[in-house]
């Protein structure tokens, strides 16, 4: 067990400076997993800091994958092509639902059996959604009633067409690497768009993909049998961990924040346009496409801070981000409110009750519904001491509520930040004046 601290942040004046932040958690899983069943050596720049991208690699190196830190958050990976070898004991994904669902598409394709592990929380969540369709394609998947521990005997895989119940990338990326190692052709549909960092890394790695959008939804198409090439990447910085700081900025009327190299792809940018809706002045520069990624320096100045109903294909889109936004509500003019965000209480957290939980010790009026949350605006909150829920992006999250509180907040379980995030104290203690 970890020891559990807690962190005390006093409210702020303003939000200035500049942010440099850790490559993207979700494009670094899939770069440290493709560049391991790749052919050749791949330098993976800006790799992710947090303890959950450490975790996948910690589980390529337990199945043959050699990989070296180099320096700046470089991570050389020597690929070993499609054929991993067995690993000699359990994949531990710690707190990772990324490594454990993306992962198990590839060791579904290999001629071994593996045992997938994860911490308390990871040991709560739905793995259903990764073993149903898996189990579709040929593999022989136990589980404890559809949660972690999971034992995966893989082997001769064959494509599927299949529609995803529930909208999640990372259950795409599964079934779309586990349809590398496949006979035939994979389609995959997904009823509402979600990040695609799977598909855009894919190709990156040589791999032949075909893609559409439909709707609110999009279908890709992969061939198995495909190999891939190792490749030189810098990763762009993390828009998931960048809401917090758009938020903070976003509190205060005088703010002005940059935030260089980060990551625009616009499957996760609506959180941009949100912000913008709430008041916050964005203008993005130097706009670049690496390996198929957008990556942009922002520039954003404070303004009013204005309300917004986030619901339909934006909840799906924003899923990383509600937590903070939810955070930030009572501030807000007009409030916030969240529908259609079930997905939210099998995170690391039950996020919606943890967000519930923390902003009625701080003094909120809020309602709690199943699927989200409806925030009043125009509220003024109060310091007091709250809990991470062991879960990064609810310490995260709360830290910037805390800014425009009065009086002192204690975080307890602040730890957690290192999941994605292990310099978020000392990056947002940098940038606020008081
Ligand atoms: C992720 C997808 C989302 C998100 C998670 C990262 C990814 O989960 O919440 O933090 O990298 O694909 P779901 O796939 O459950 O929507």
């Amino acid at each position: 067990m970890k020891s559990e601290s807690q962190v005390v942040v006093r409210p702020a004046r303003n939000v200035r400076g500049s942010v440099q932040l850790p490559g993207d958690k979700s494009i670094s899983h899939r770069y440290a997993m493709l560049a391991g069943i790749a052919e050749g050596t791949s330098r993976l720049g800006n790799y992710s800091t947090g303890a959950d991208c450490a975790s996948t690699l910690g589980c390529m190196r337990s199945l043959g994958v050699e990989w070296e830190r180099k320096d700046g958050n470089t991570i050389e990976v020597k690929g070993r092509g499609l054929e991993l070898a067995a690993p000699g004991s359990a994949l531990d994904c710690g707190n990772s639902g990324s490594t454990m669902r993306m992962l198990s598409g590839i060791v579904a394709g290999q001629k071994f059996s593996s045992e997938m592990v994860g911490d308390e929380s990871l040991s709560r969540r739905p793995m259903e959604r990764v073993i149903k369709p898996l189990t579709a394609m040929g593999a022989k998947i136990t589980s404890q009633a559809g949660k972690p521990p999971l034992r995966i005997t893989g082997g001769e895989l064959k494509a599927i067409d299949y529609k995803l119940p529930v909208a999640s990338a990372q259950v795409k990326s599964c079934l779309l690497f586990a349809g590398l190692f496949a006979e035939g052709e994979t389609r995959i549909e997904e009823p509402m768009r979600t990040r695609d960092h799977g598909e855009v890394a894919l190709r990156a790695f040589g791999v032949k993909l075909e893609r559409r959008n439909s709707g609110q939804g999009s279908e890709a198409r992969i061939r198995g049998g495909q190999r891939l090439r190792g490749i030189e990447a810098s990763i762009p910085g993390d828009l998931s961990s960048a809401a917090f700081f758009l938020c903070a900025a976003a509190l205060f009327p005088g703010s002005q924040l940059a935030i260089p190299n980060l990551l625009m792809n616009p499957t996760r940018a609506r959180l941009l346009d949100i912000l913008m809706q709430m008041g916050l002045r964005i203008s993005v520069a130097q706009l670049e496409e690496i390996h198929g990624e957008m990556v942009g320096t922002l520039q954003v100045e404070g303004g009013t801070l204005k309300g917004i109903t986030i619901a339909g294909a934006d909840s799906a889109a924003l899923i990383d981000e509600i937590p903070v936004l939810a955070a930030i509500a009572p501030y807000s003019e007009q409030g916030i409110e969240v529908r259609d965000a079930k997905e939210l209480r099998v995170k690391e957290s039950d996020r919606i009750a943890a967000v519930a939980a923390n902003l009625r010790l701080m003094g909120a009026q809020m309602e709690e519904r199943e699927d989200g949350l409806r925030i009043p605006g125009g509220q003024t909150l109060h310091g007091a001491e709250l809990d991470s829920f062991g879960d990064h992006r609810i310490a995260m999250a709360f830290a910037v509520a805390a800014l425009r509180a009065n009086g002192e907040t204690m975080i307890r379980g602040a730890e957690s930040a290192a999941i994605s995030y292990p310099a978020f104290f000392q990056a947002l203690e940098e940038v606020t004046e008081r």
